[in-house]
């Protein structure tokens, strides 16, 4: 077995997440039987999802719990909070802005659903920046993006990259202790979301790609490439530190990676728990919804190569 130390025991987070949110976390679609993705009732399961699974926290009355000087220090210090609290502003933007371009009321309500849960991760961040006195670079402005789809694609599949490293991350920070047993407390839902955001996402592409007339799928096609090869490019960018086009700020976790986990990362083991993570936060939704499996398959891909 592989790296048995760095696998998630089942429990590990539970321990973290209420009796409510646990509910939330379990979801089957009402209609039976086998669902045709691209179908009807296929666009239903996936919104019905993301709508009845959606935790009605509110960000004013999270704890912010009292944090020792040497734990409040290496987390103000982390490089990552104007970066974390633009992203979710441009990501709520993006979202909404295609929300309300859409007709089908369902699919709509969805889309705004997560635009709202996005804008949420920002109040939640200013919260968490004001309660431990994190100073923020001015924020720029999130003017609505002119491609409306063209945006709300970008941010659907950053989120499949970026959200895959958080889940491990965020478990990673866990157990060293970087984060607070109170602060895992708090953010466990926010992660969560993201899972949900994600398997929506998919979802929504492939409903999307199978209702589209035959003629049109080549150039969607060239625009998915498009978008990964510039998600590809940015993260490379940071982790080079270079921020050539300006919009390397997209992402918002990798800059983390080195000082949540200090030297002891371990490229083996961490892509190993967030695969794990991955599936973990994934399972508890209707088998019939289809999951990420992109950045999950090359992850595996790159755990092989590790390997020999
Ligand atoms: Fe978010
Ligand atoms: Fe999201």
């Amino acid at each position: 077995m592989l790296m048995s130390d760095t696998l998630t025991h089942p429990d590990e987070g539970a321990a973290f997440i209420s009796e409510q949110d646990a509910a939330l976390r379990r979801w089957t679609h009402g209609a039976p039987g086998p669902i045709k993705i691209g179908s009807d009732e296929h666009r239903k399961m996936f919104c019905r999802m993301l709508l009845e699974t959606h935790d009605p926290y509110r960000p004013a009355v999270l704890d912010w719990p009292k944090l020792e000087p040497d734990v409040l220090s290496r987390l103000t210090s982390l490089p990552i909070w104007d970066i974390a609290v633009q992203t979710e502003g441009r990501a709520s933007i993006r979202v909404l802005t295609y929300a309300q371009t859409l007709s089908d009321p369902l699919l709509r309500k969805a889309v705004e659903m997560d635009a709202a849960e996005e804008a949420r991760h920002k109040v939640v961040l200013s919260h968490l920046v004001q309660a431990y006195g994190i100073e923020l670079a001015p924020e720029p402005a999130y003017p609505p993006p002119k491609k409306a789809e063209w945006a709300w694609m970008f941010t659907g599949y950053s989120e499949c990259i970026d959200s895959f490293f958080a889940f491990g991350l965020f478990r990673s920070a866990q157990r060293s202790g970087f984060f607070p047993p109170d602060l895992v407390e708090t953010f466990e839902p926010v992660i969560q979301e993201e899972a949900r955001h994600i398997l929506f996402f998919v979802n929504w592409v492939a409903w999307y790609r199978k209702n589209m007339p035959w003629w049109r799928r080549p150039w969607h096609a060239v625009r998915v490439a498009a978008i990964w090869f510039m998600l590809v490019w940015e993260r490379l960018a940071i982790a080079r530190g270079i921020d050539a086009s300006g919009n390397a700020r997209d992402s918002n976790f990798l800059p983390a990676n080195r000082e949540v986990l200090g030297d002891s990362l371990d490229p083996r083991e961490m892509i190993a728990l967030c695969l794990r993570e991955n599936d973990a936060r994934m399972s508890g939704y209707d088998a019939r919804l289809l999951r990420p499996t992109l950045v999950p398959t090359l992850a595996r891909f790159a755990l092989r190569l590790l390997k020999k």
